[in-house]
């Protein structure tokens, strides 16, 4: 950070292809730098179920289901937070396994003890860059759905290159995704929300699935979606909505290859 608070690491904006990052030069984060210190009750949950359901990101392939101890659908969610949407909806989808990315460390520990404490089973967490969770651990064709909640937009233009959702971030996922598998965004900001519609739209490999108002993604089912979309309404969404910015809902669908 820097005297005035604003974050100054520079990296370099490619999401897509090889790591582009080094150690002296490395690439533009989608996060800011935030505390890791956990309250007692995080570091109780971290302690009891960090070496069990969480993993720091690798270099080497995810084996997802060795780890989950069984073959079924993976959704990877990017940017959990606290992990309210992930608990949730892990319960309501028990075929399916997902992996929660986060960097922030205390929002891990939040999930971890939702996990603990409601026996969830479906649900691993991988602390580290979504980007590079997606350029190294995961192979093509593999994952079922993305889920991307509330992205931190970076509103002022020279900021945009920290955006995690542009053009090269839906090539890369639309390669990772099998045919049919999709993405899923929300987002409260509407210039972002433009900017991610854009972007996605842009990518040849998908295709935009129609969609309603959030509470219409939510309770009904979207035609040709093989996951669910009712995500939980967060105290997030909650002052969003309270603050009068509408929360915008985005799909895609990966063509068949
Ligand atoms: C605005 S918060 C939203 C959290 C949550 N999805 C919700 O709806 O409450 C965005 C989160 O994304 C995480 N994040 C941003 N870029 C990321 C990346 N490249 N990899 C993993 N997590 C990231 C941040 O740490 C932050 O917790």
């Amino acid at each position: 950070m820097s005297h005035n608070g604003e974050v100054t690491d520079v990296r370099d904006t490619g999401v897509a292809g090889p790591p582009q990052g080094s150690r002296l030069h490395p690439r533009v984060t989608s996060f800011r730098s935030r505390s890791s210190v956990l309250t007692p009750t995080q570091q109780g949950a971290w302690d009891r179920q960090w070496d069990r359901l969480g993993r720091n990101v690798a270099d080497e392939p995810l084996d997802a289901e060795g780890w989950f101890g069984r073959s079924a659908p993976l959704i990877i969610e990017i940017g959990s937070g606290t992990g309210t949407a992930t608990a949730a909806m892990a319960q309501r989808e028990p075929d399916k396994d997902l992996l929660a990315v986060e960097v922030y460390r205390p929002g891990i520990a939040q999930l971890l003890g939702s996990l603990e404490r409601e026996n969830i089973p479906n649900v691993r967490t991988l602390r580290g860059d979504a980007v590079d969770v997606f350029q190294n651990m995961i192979g093509p064709a593999s994952i079922l759905g993305i889920r991307v909640f509330f992205p931190d937009p970076w509103p002022k233009s020279r900021h945009h290159k920290r955006r995690l959702l542009q053009p090269s971030a839906f090539a890369l996922f639309a390669d990772r995704l099998i045919d049919g598998g999709v993405i899923h965004v929300a987002t409260d900001h509407a210039e972002y929300a433009e900017y991610v519609a854009e972007s996605g739209d842009g990518e040849p490999l998908l295709s935009r699935l129609p969609v309603g108002t959030p509470n219409e993604v939510r309770e009904a089912a979207v035609p040709n979606s093989p996951m669910r979309h009712d995500r939980p309404r967060t105290k997030f969404e909650m002052k969003a909505e309270e603050q009068g910015r509408a929360v915008t809902e985005l799909l895609w669908r990966r063509n068949n290859r």
